[in-house]
């Protein structure tokens, strides 16, 4: 559980770090002012974490990331591409919601051991972070499905420079050169393919998920 911590630890101060330049990309200012007011409840991610090493008494000291190092990787790979607009939009939607529900699956995890070992403060702290985190996946799902995966499908289309957006507007039979817009044209109720894609996190908060339900059930 411990080492799980420090891997959030670090997975955090990486998103504290990575935030800013996805909100700098985005085209939205509704987008924007959403990571940044992530970008503040992450600081505070933080520092619940820092409060979980005291209370386990270990020193805070975070552990590579190689998870979280990955889905900023593909973030910033995509703002050196040749997308704009809305389209840019909801592709870095897609990757804020990748980085959320990896951060749900591994708190979910964290918490049913907490649970599970008699720490149910540190729990109870890290559900906090928990539900920030769903929050800010609703509210990214909200969004792309309210405006920008529209937009996206429309403005794909005059997209037609990009080799990616071709291609893929080939296979979408017309549709918008972006995954995201071609997902909702078969699907008008996906958000960036949160819930088509991926289960619900109430249902499986993580790959300790049997054990999440089962603990929460019992408190
Ligand atoms: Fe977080």
């Amino acid at each position: 559980m411990v080492e799980e911590i420090r891997d959030l630890y670090d997975a955090e101060r990486q998103l504290v770090k990575a935030l800013p330049k996805m909100a700098k990309g985005a085209t939205s200012d509704e987008l924007r002012s959403l990571i940044e007011t992530h970008l503040e409840e992450t600081q505070g991610q933080v520092k619940r974490l820092e409060q979980a090493f005291e209370m386990l008494q270990e020193k805070p000291r975070g552990k590579h990331c190689a998870g979280i190092a990955g889905i900023i990787k593909e973030g910033s790979d995509l703002l050196e591409e040749d997308f704009d607009g809305a389209v840019l939009d909801a592709g870095i939607i897609a990757g804020a919601q990748r980085a959320e529900h990896y951060e749900m699956g591994a708190y979910g995890s964290v918490i049913a051991w907490a649970k599970q070992l008699g720490e149910g403060d540190v729990a109870s702290l890290l559900e906090e972070t928990l539900e920030e985190e769903k929050g800010a996946d609703e509210k990214l799902s909200a969004l792309a499905e309210s405006s920008i995966n529209q937009e996206a499908a429309s403005e794909g289309g005059d997209q037609d420079s990009m080799e990616e957006g071709t291609r893929r507007r080939s296979a979408a039979k017309g549709n918008g050169g972006n995954g995201a817009s071609r997902t909702s044209s078969r699907d008008s109720k996906n958000g960036s393919g949160k819930r088509s894609m991926v289960p619900p996190p109430s249902s499986k908060p993580g790959r300790n998920g049997s054990a999440s339900r089962s603990a929460s059930r019992r408190s």
